[in-house]
């Protein structure tokens, strides 16, 4: 496969901008504040940024439930600002990936506002509606990812209406050309306005299978949320659509978000011979720690971290996609909490851990993306009361308390949602150690993390042991060596439950990465073993500076990358 696309050799970093950087005191991060960042970002190494939804939006689902797809909402600032954003990234060759949620609007956009109103008006046939059954009741028995029914009843109608997500964002109807005809428009709208690509959320939901059959329930449940959910008959003709449409001919890049994807299907989506998509986010490696067995709601039951596990989910979409495709790369996003917390160690081995994770992700095949705060070793806000979350998840699984369906006490929801919950990522980026994390001179919109006066960009980078300077050599490397680009890929140690180590092949030299994911000291005799001969000849980069061979031991989450001779 060619690797000569601009994004194969790219970072990526993700701005969640409610948290980012607030310009103007009101507590809630804007577009200028992400220009003032610009420098930093670039000084970081990224390529491009990728802007979380900034359109119109009642705020139901923080900007994923989008009211005008084509003005920027007032709190973020204003379609100016943005076109001046994009300028002044452009200037300093970073491009910008918007956030395409096309699966669903917000019930506030005036086609769900005129859709709701008659069987029989334009707007009609947007949105999927469906007749309640004879007792009256939804049509399935659908559940949707935050609670309850994904159907909601509709008096004006007299129908319910298909809702994934809150029951404010309902899913809009692709069967119908004139909303794939809309949604390709604002495409182009924002392309001319100067935007590089699109990060599309829940993107394998888009073609539904339309007529809804009811989950078989093993356990009972009222409401399922299933296979069903996604991957609908129709999904790849309407990306190669989407393709032909807007994505070819504008030069636009592509990431999908793509719940239900398989190291298998996700060829289809990025084989490129298909004309679909350049890359998907996968939720494989993330769901490690989701227990299938645990009660509703199942996200707030992780299991423990499982490095055979994870080492085993990223090895089939490495080897997978191998000459066939091309991977995301995270372990962060808005949606997930801080990989440090979660899996690693954020209190002595902290900046160990975030750079060992960093180390293992940045060396895999693909494109890299970094989740704003990621670079300096962010944590998890372990200093949230139920009260302080904002996240619908947790506020509607709170509300639950105490019912049937809920398997959950308060002090249990507390300490699940401050280990997975997604408010741990969104908690305002910590700039420095004055008021607010130099983040806002007013109210945050969210609580602050607490160890702002100690994790913060302005302390992280005038140490010696700085994450930020770490992320801009594993940065700085991914742009100069081909072998990361194009290497192919083999786990060593599959099963050693400690240990990340991998080569990655190019042009007959061998590369090795390596890290301890455990804060015990770890022999490296089973990994000398598998090497045999080859030795360390060059280390490119280490976390650990003492270490030039590999015969001592690897101390608590050490990691390096070297050439192999
Ligand atoms: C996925 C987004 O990443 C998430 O934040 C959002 O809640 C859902 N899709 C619905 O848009």
């Amino acid at each position: 496969m060619a690797t000569s696309q601009w994004w194969q050799k790219a970072v990526i970093y993700q701005i969640y901008p409610k948290s980012f950087n607030d310009s103007n005191g009101d507590g809630i991060g804007d577009l200028p504040g992400i220009t003032a960042k610009l420098d930093y970002l670039k000084e970081l190494g990224i390529d491009a940024i990728w802007i979380s939804p900034i359109y119109t939006s009642p705020q139901v689902d923080s900007g994923y439930d989008i009211s005008d797809y084509r003005v920027i909402d007032p709190r973020f600032g204003t379609n100016a600002d943005l076109y001046h954003l994009i300028d002044e990234a452009h200037a300093r060759g970073i491009k910008v990936i918007m956030d395409l949620v096309a699966n669903h609007t917000s019930d506030q956009h005036v086609w769900f506002q005129q859709s709701r109103q008659s069987r029989d008006n334009y707007f009609s046939d947007f949105y999927i509606w469906r007749d309640p059954q004879p007792d009256g009741s939804a049509p399935s028995n659908w559940g949707s990812y935050f609670g309850g029914s994904a159907w909601e009843y509709e008096p004006l109608r007299q129908q319910y209406y298909l809702h994934y997500f809150a029951k404010e964002q309902p899913d809009l109807n692709w069967e119908n050309p004139l909303v794939r005809t809309a949604v390709y428009d604002l495409m182009r709208f924002w392309k001319a306005h100067g935007v590089d690509g699109w990060r599309m959320d829940v993107i394998s939901g888009i073609s539904k299978f339309t007529d809804f059959p009811d989950y078989p329930t093993p356990n009972g449940e009222q409401f399922v949320v299933g296979d069903l959910h996604a991957n609908g008959p129709r999904l790849h003709e309407f990306l190669q659509e989407m393709n032909r449409e807007v994505l070819a001919p504008f030069d636009m890049m592509s990431v999908g978000e793509a719940p239900g994807s398989t190291a298998r299907n996700a060829r289809q989506f990025v084989d490129q011979t298909r004309q679909e998509l350049n890359m998907v986010f996968t939720f494989d490696h993330m769901d490690i720690d989701a227990d299938p067995m645990a009660p509703f709601p199942q996200k707030f039951h992780s299991l423990a971290f499982d490095l055979v596990k994870l080492k085993q989910s990223l090895s089939e979409w490495q080897n997978s996609l191998f000459n066939h495709g091309w991977n995301t790369l995270y372990f962060e996003n808005h949606d997930q909490p801080r990989v440090i917390s979660r899996w690693g160690n954020d209190g002595q081995y902290r900046y160990q851990s975030a750079t060992a994770f960093a180390t293992v992700l940045h060396g895999l095949q693909g494109t890299p993306y970094v989740f704003e705060g990621e670079e300096i070793g962010m944590t998890n806000a372990h200093n949230f009361t139920l009260a302080d979350y904002n996240d619908i998840e947790v506020t509607n699984t709170a509300k639950m308390l105490g019912t049937t369906v809920m398997g959950l006490t308060a002090t249990e929801l507390l300490a699940a949602a401050q280990q997975i919950s997604r408010d741990n990522a969104r908690t305002p980026m910590q700039w420095d150690n004055s008021a607010n994390a130099g983040f806002t001179t007013g109210q945050p919109w969210l609580k602050i993390n607490s160890n702002f006066p100690t994790i913060n960009v302005a302390t992280d980078r005038q140490q010696t042991q700085s994450v930020f300077n770490y992320y801009q050599q594993l940065i700085a490397l991914r742009h100069d060596a081909e072998w990361l680009t194009a290497g192919e890929y083999q786990l060593l140690l599959s099963n050693d439950p400690q240990l990340f180590a991998y080569t990655r092949t190019y042009a007959g030299q061998v590369w090795l990465i390596v890290a301890n994911l455990s804060p015990e000291i770890v022999a490296t005799t089973a990994l000398q073993a598998v090497l045999g001969e080859q030795k360390i000849t060059q280390l490119l980069l280490q976390n650990y500076p003492e270490r030039q061979r590999l015969d001592a031991p690897l101390q608590p989450y050490e990691a390096l990358i070297a050439k192999l001779g």
